[in-house]
């Protein structure tokens, strides 16, 4: 047991409550963030007086021969302190002496814990932006080869109306923009600097806190030091976030898996990306896919947590906000290596358009397009949907698609049909006439293609 207090205890912690209290097996994943931390609080200290230049130094020589000898495996991170500020700070007492003991001037663990998430997770945001960035990139490049790719799209899981592969795929590339937007949002608004706030109270020494902050980049200094020490919104926003990012991803997660599936063959899973069955030789399994849309829910789960850790309490800090880390670590780490992995999927992954096109036409995915071809030959709308109702009934009962009728067997459906009407119905028509802005026809897509190329080149990683 190795604690930074105990002057005013007369008996020893009992072992489980230490080891209940105790959080060095989790917080020391910052180890670096509390070091800089100290050490632009020890180079604060000294500007303002509070330290002298010596002590400043050694301080400093202190605290990276302790981050070299962490990252060397020279010095291991153990248990026997309570938590990483007490493992780095009694490191520290060992290895320079008494200088090492004037450190926590002017700080309390509240407002050190609460700077070193801030700077860990403002990382982390970054990687996982530029994660979903990589996502997009793959997005675009499918996107650009598959104009002309014609698939059906569904609503109610039901064939609709033809669109293309690249129309599809759009949809998510909207999605994964607007995650990137709120990652950037999230990063502007959780980007000031905590330290110097103490333990709720601020100090009385003569702190110059936006001296600290701009030391470690933040765009300044918190304006009431109890909500410094006692905020974990960021966390909250940054878990709703990734539990959209989640969300997306599940969605995408379960078309994959449709589209893998015997009956729809749309894509092949690259080998490299599935895994077999132990008992039947056929299988090529979407675990993949699987994964990421069940790991989802413990992304939720980070954030029903954090919400209801933090709805019940008092100003200011309370030692059930230790509870955040290990959801909030949990969260980014399942989401990096869900946005990885999946980027890997989709990017190695086939497209079989010769069945995506063969389904788009099975369906009557051109129903409505055989209305709206009435309806341009003077026949009013809903006469025109009872017309190829009754059409596509007939050639359900056929077997063959509205394409496949002759022309004798449409005009006994109605006389307005002509010849052009083949061609007001081919797939290609019908996704090509439709050029409102967002739709799937390939003049539209290649300017939404551009637009959003645009976009990422104006949007590098945060
Ligand atoms: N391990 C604590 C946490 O994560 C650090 C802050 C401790 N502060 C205190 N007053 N006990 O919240």
């Amino acid at each position: 047991m190795a604690q930074l207090w105990g002057g005013r205890f007369t008996k020893e912690t009992d072992q489980l409550v230490y080891n209940f209290n105790a959080s060095i097996s989790f917080d020391q994943k910052f180890y670096k963030q509390d070091i800089k931390g100290s050490m632009a609080h020890v180079r604060m200290l000294a500007k303002q007086g509070i330290l002298s230049e010596a002590e400043r130094d050694v301080i400093l020589a202190g605290l990276q021969g302790i981050l070299a000898d962490v990252e060397s495996g020279k010095l291991v991170i153990t248990e026997e302190y309570e938590d990483i500020h007490s493992f780095v700070e009694a490191n520290l007492i060992d290895r320079i002496g008494d200088p090492g003991k004037k450190l926590h001037t002017g700080r309390s663990r509240n407002d050190q814990v609460a700077l070193d998430m801030k700077l860990y997770t403002r990382d982390e945001v970054c990687a996982i932006d530029g994660l979903v960035r990589e996502l997009l990139v793959v997005l675009q490049r499918l996107m650009e080869a598959h104009t002309k790719t014609v698939m059906p799209g569904f609503t109610h899981l039901q064939k609709a109306q033809p669109i293309t592969l690249s129309h599809h795929l759009g949809a998510y590339f909207e999605m994964f923009k607007r995650d990137r937007e709120r990652l950037s949002d999230i990063y502007e608004r959780m980007n000031y600097c905590p330290l110097g706030a103490g333990a709720l109270a601020g100090t009385t020494y003569p702190l110059d806190r936006t001296y600290t902050a701009g030391l470690l980049d933040f765009a300044g200094p918190t304006l009431n030091s109890m909500d410094s020490v006692s905020d974990r919104d960021y966390l909250i926003e940054l878990l709703s976030a990734l539990s959209t990012i989640m969300m997306h991803l599940s969605r995408f997660s379960e078309e994959v898996i449709i589209w893998n599936t015997n009956e729809y063959r749309f894509v092949e899973i690259d080998d490299a990306y599935s895994t077999g069955s132990s008992i039947m030789p056929q299988k090529k399994n979407p675990d993949i896919a699987e994964l990421v849309r069940g790991k989802t829910g413990r992304v939720y789960g980070a954030l029903v947590s954090l919400l209801t850790t933090m709805k019940g309490l008092p100003l200011a800090y309370n030692k059930d906000m230790q509870e955040d880390k290990e959801l909030t670590f949990d969260a980014i780490d399942t989401v990096k290596g869900c946005l990885a992995l999946f980027t890997g999927m989709l990017d190695t992954m086939k497209f079989n358009q010769a069945e995506m096109a063969a389904s788009a036409r099975n369906g009557f995915t051109n129903a409505t397009d055989a209305a709206d071809y009435l309806v341009n030959h003077g026949v009013p709308f809903r006469d025109a949907h009872g017309v190829i109702g009754r059409l596509v009934l007939y050639c359900i009962e056929q077997g063959k698609a509205i394409e496949e009728l002759t022309l004798l067997e449409l005009k006994n459906i109605s006389p307005v049909f002509e010849e052009d009407l083949y061609e007001a119905v081919s797939m290609e028509t019908c996704v090509n006439k439709r050029l409102t802005l967002g739709a799937p026809g390939r003049e539209m897509m290649e300017q939404v293609i551009g637009q959003n190329r645009h976009w990422l080149l104006e949007h590098p990683a945060l």
